[in-house]
Parts: structure tokens; sequence; C-alpha cells
């Protein structure tokens, strides 16, 4: 028996307008994902699935995957976790050179489905690390992120950009522009995370910016700002010292950059009222800065305040339904049981 866990991410900076070539920098959170995996004999799957949203539920899958749980959630989201899940062991029968090994799998996961932190990603991570190793087979980290990206490729049809997996197989911060991925150093940046309780649809808000970019120029032109507002917290966070605290002047200046890209993503059409609402507490709490997080659409909002006072405030904001601090994950995928 093994297993991993990777951590789910937000996003600093930069998310849609990475589509187009400019940089983003996710950072990992301390939300993890773990996937405890057996190898079997008999070539089947089965996969035991808890807490896939945060009210959290458990299901078991029959000796096949082709058995369709029957549990009360929504069936596209249990049907998405089935394909990430089976694109993860076609990657991990690969890497290990055992195309015929089943699996006992039972996925845990804290991190809220479809709404912005990776889910997916972190399930995946994890799932192709704990099978490979479970084979014994161990993987450098970037082999893990490069094989987790080629499962969501395949399972999302191409529409996957190498931030989730990268970001969460890695850990920390991380800055992805086009095909180049690499590890950022930052300071212990103290997110507060808020969640309505819904998703958006990623591809469907990735076409409505593309159609904007292409009708206007000035759409285009705020796709290429978010790109400077993201190099400008990039040279903030190369200035910082990774080995201490933050100071409040970083934090006022990474949070005028958040507000500044959340005004951006709500002019591209990608917020929400509900998205909105909680933004806009966040900052009356006193948070540095907020923004959605992701696709947007619903879903979640990040903030930084190091202090208890917005995931406070966001508890009592009728548009929240969870509100979590999510500190800065420095491990990405790990193993917690070999
Ligand atoms: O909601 P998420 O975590 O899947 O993030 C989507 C980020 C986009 O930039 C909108 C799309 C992408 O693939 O980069």
């Amino acid at each position: 028996m093994t297993t991993c866990s990777a951590p789910g991410k937000v996003y600093l900076f930069g998310e849609h307008a990475v589509v187009y070539g400019e940089p983003a920098v996710p950072c990992a959170v301390e939300r993890r994902a773990r996937v405890t995996v057996d190898p079997r004999d008999d070539g089947r799957i089965r996969v035991d699935a808890a807490d896939l949203s945060l009210d959290g539920f458990t299901v078991t899958w029959g000796d096949s995957i082709d058995d369709r749980p029957d549990v009360d959630v929504p069936a596209p989201l249990v049907e998405a976790a089935m394909e990430y899940i089976e694109a993860a062991v076609r990657q991990a029968r690969d890497a290990a050179d055992a195309p015929g090994v089943g699996f006992d799998i039972a996925v845990e996961s804290a991190i809220p489905l479809g709404a912005g932190l990776g889910s997916s990603a972190a399930v995946v991570v994890a799932g192709i690390d704990a099978a490979t190793r479970a084979l014994g087979t161990e993987l450098e980290p970037e082999e893990v992120a490069r094989r987790a990206y080629e499962a969501e490729y395949e399972v999302q049809d191409g529409q996957a950009s190498r931030a989730d997996t990268f970001c969460s197989a890695m850990g920390g911060a991380v800055r992805v522009e086009g095909e180049d991925t690499r590890t950022i150093d930052a300071p212990p940046l103290p997110f507060v995370v808020g969640y309505d309780g819904g998703a958006g649809d990623t591809g469907e808000l990735v076409a409505g910016v593309r159609a904007l970019r292409e009708e206007h120029a000035f759409a285009a032109d705020t796709v290429e700002t978010v790109g400077d507002l993201t190099r400008e917290g990039e040279r903030l966070l190369a200035d910082a010292d990774p080995g201490s605290e933050p100071s409040d002047e970083l934090l006022a200046e990474l949070g005028g950059l958040m507000d500044f890209n959340h005004g951006l993503l709500e002019a591209l059409g990608v917020s929400a009222r509900s998205l909105d609402a909680m933004v806009w507490a966040a900052r009356e709490a006193g948070a540095h800065g907020a923004k959605l997080t992701g696709a947007g659409g619903g879903g979640c909002v990040v903030a930084l305040d190091p202090s208890p006072e917005t995931e406070h405030a966001l508890g009592y904001t009728a548009e929240c339904e969870q509100s979590f601090r999510a500190e800065l994950a420095t491990e990405g995928v790990r193993v917690e049981v070999a």
C-alpha cells in the first residue's frame, strides 16, 4: 500500500491571460488530495473516493471502472473524477511498464471540485506518484508533472495548461509561460480562500475571453495588461526574502496587483456576483487584496491576510459557503505512507 498526497493551488496572478502566452503565477496551497494505491493481479480497478466535495461523500465503484456509482452528487462530477483516475492509471502503467496491472485506489481530498483550486490535478499527480511507487518505480516530480499534464490533456480534450499539474507536483510558487514552467521563490504568503459552493465552466469561460479578445483590441490589451501586472508581481516576489514572513509593505503591493487583476478579469466577463461579493467582503475585512482564482464564473476567491479577519468575515458573507486559510504549500507531491 502506498499513499501520496499533492496540494491544490490558487492563482496569485495571470489565469486566462496564460492561455494567450502571458505569464501566470500559480501557488500551491495547503489543501491536499491523498491517494492510496494497492496493485492487484487481476487487472481490475476499484476506487473509493471520500470528500470529493467540501461536504464530503463516499462512493465505492464496483470491480470494473465501467460500473457507475449510485451517489448523491452531480453525475458529471463523478464521471469526470473517474476519467481523471483512469487517465492517471494509464500513465502509471506506462511509466512502470506494467500494462496489465490493476489497482485498489482510495482518494481523499480536501479540495473543492471544479472550483479553481486544482482538485483534478492534485488527484492525478498524487495518483500517478502513488501508483508508480507501489510498482517499485520512483519518478522525479518533474516527470510526475509531465505525465499528469498528459493525463489532463487527454481528459480535457487538449484544453489543459501545464499550470495546475506542474504547481501541484512541485509545490510553492511557480511561473508558467507557454511551455516554459519553473519554480520561483516566494515567502510564506497568507492566503485565505472563500468558496461559493459552485463551479464555473472552464471551457465556456475561456471561449468567452477568446471571443472578446478577437472582437475588441481593448480586450486584447486587457489580456496583455494582466501579463504586465503578473511580471510586476514576479519582480516583487524575486526581491522578497523567501525565508521570512512577508512584510506588510510587500503584502500591500501584491494585494494591490491582485485587486487590479480581479478588476481586469471582471472586465473580461469571467467574474460572478458571488465572486465579487466575496472579493469585497475580503477587502472590507482588511485583506491586502483579493481576486477570483481559476477560470471564474463561480468557485473560489483568494485573498491575502495574515490576520483572522478575512476568514471570519467571509464566514458571515451570504455568498460564501466555506472560508479557510490555505497557506502556501512549499512541498509538492510527497509520500505519506510508503
Ligand atoms: O479553474 P482552473 O483551476 O482550471 O484554472 C483555469 C485557468 C485558465 O487560465 C482559465 C485556463 C487554463 O487552462 O490555463
